[in-house]
């Protein structure tokens, strides 16, 4: 019988062949400068081996003042090309589509770029949480951000990839603009839901104009805020609703967007994303020195990180506002199937799959047409390979942790989670594999 995780899935401009894709996972793979190397490719070359239909690569900003981080490559220049080709070839090479994450962190950054310091936003209020802070953007940085988007929806197009995906969730600046919760403007770009959505309209039409109709381009969005989802952001505005986002995802598709992948959450990271069943907390007290000169609050964050009593307050709280364990997988699925009612292309969900048979039901139900996975395919880079042998979960699943994301600032990308390896050195030897240059072909 065929199985429908296994059929492929036809977009206006490009055809995956199953319905289950890498979503995206930043890591410190790059050149400070924001060049590629070979250990971003071999890690990607990791889960193309393992059977996903398509990759969507991480964060990859646009423009040089939409940085979190160093190391991530970059696409803001011409000279970049020839990188991004070489990964779109390599992943390629094991019948895997690339769609490539255009990006702009806005206020939302981790380790900002040593040449800009200060982050632009819709607003010139820092970021709750580690408080950096930021400039107001003008109509000039409007304009010169939305072509920048534009052109690196070009050059992807020029490596050969299959399509962009425009990083509109998860707090970062496109969310910047549409959030309710974080726009306070009082010109066109702020207020009414139609203003707000003005921003990342602007950046559809954009892509159209350089890239034209013919090249695949989806919209990562968070279809519900919860802007004040934890204990002390109580004050916060909630931010947009599902309503709010199925309006705009409508405007979208008008202006010529191919799919929408459903995330959640106005920050990143959120309780709600990725959603975990703990919090090393002592692992961030270390990892998250990177950030202590930062922001406003980072060193105030990262003593109450180090102090037991504080950083025990600070856990309980944000697992208080994070779903329970047995709920993580398809977190956002009524979000999803809000979405997937009212537009008539694709809709990707995130957020804690690994099980086939659940993904299955997602798809047969009418949630979605296809699941992404992050952290799941990082625990078991070859699950889809599973699934295709008739495995219904690994036997060794992804316990969301969270370890992965709280050493992400600091170390490699990988699985931390030692309970899931027959030992620390050989965990120690899976993460350092994508370092080895011949690791992967
Ligand atoms: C370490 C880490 C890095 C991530 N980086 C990105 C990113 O660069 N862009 C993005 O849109 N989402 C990013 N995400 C979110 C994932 O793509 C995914 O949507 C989320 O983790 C929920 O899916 P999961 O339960 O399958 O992990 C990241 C998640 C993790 C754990
Ligand atoms: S560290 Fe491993 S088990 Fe834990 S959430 Fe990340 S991938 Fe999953």
């Amino acid at each position: 019988m065929s199985d429908v995780i296994f059929e492929p899935l036809v977009f206006r401009n490009l055809t995956v062949k199953n319905r289950v894709f890498r979503s995206n996972i930043s890591g410190r793979f790059d050149n400070y400068d924001g060049s590629g190397t070979q250990a971003r490719i071999n890690w990607e070359v990791k889960f193309a081996r393992g059977g996903v239909g398509a990759i969507i690569s991480s964060f990859c900003p646009v423009h040089p003042r939409g940085r979190i981080m160093p190391n991530y490559a970059t696409i803001d220049r011409d000279e970049r090309i020839p990188f991004w080709r070489a990964v779109g070839d390599a992943v390629h090479a094991h019948d895997c589509k690339f769609i490539l994450q255009l990006s702009h962190g806005g206020r939302q950054r981790d380790v900002p770029d040593i040449a800009h310091p200060k982050g632009e936003s819709s607003t010139d209020k820092k970021d709750p949480l580690h408080g950096f802070e930021c400039d107001r953007m003008t109509l000039a940085d409007i304009r010169e951000v939305v072509s920048a988007f534009a052109e690196g929806a070009r050059r992807a197009r020029e490596a050969g990839l299959d399509g962009v995906e425009l990083h509109g969730a998860n707090g970062y600046l496109i969310t910047q603009f549409l959030s309710s919760g974080i726009n306070d403007r009082t010109d066109e770009y702020g207020g009414t839901l139609e203003n707000r959505a003005r921003f990342v309209l602007e950046i559809v039409r954009a892509i159209r104009a350089k890239v034209g109709r013919d090249f695949h381009l989806q919209m990562k969005i968070s279809a519900v805020d919860h802007n004040n989802a934890l204990l002390f952001l109580r004050l916060e505005r909630p931010g947009n609703t599902l309503a709010e986002s199925v309006q705009v995802c409508k405007w979208l598709v008008e202006a010529g967007v191919d799919a929408i992948h459903v995330s959640t959450g106005s920050a990143f990271p959120h309780p709600r994303n990725p959603a975990g069943a703990d919090l090393d907390v002592k692992v961030l007290a270390n990892t998250y020195e990177q950030l202590a000169s930062s922001g406003a609050n980072t060193f105030r964050n990262l003593l109450l990180f180090h102090n037991n009593l504080t950083a025990e307050l600070f856990r309980k709280q944000w697992l208080d506002a994070c779903p329970p364990k047995d709920q993580i997988e398809g977190l956002t699925l009524p979000d999803a199937r809000g979405i997937k009612q009212a537009v008539p292309v694709p809709v990707i969900c995130t957020g804690g799959f690994q099980t086939a048979s659940v993904i299955r039901k997602a798809i047969l139900d009418g949630d979605c047409d296809a699941v992404s996975m992050a952290r799941p395919l990082v625990a078991n880079n070859d699950l889809v390979k599973q699934f295709a042998a008739g495995k219904d979960r690994a036997d060794k699943p992804c316990t969301y942790c969270n370890k992965c994301l709280v050493h992400v600032v600091e170390h490699p990308i990988g699985c931390y989670e030692e309970s899931r390896y027959p030992s620390t050195d050989a965990m120690y030897q899976e993460i350092m594999s994508v370092f080895v240059p011949s690791a992967f072909s």
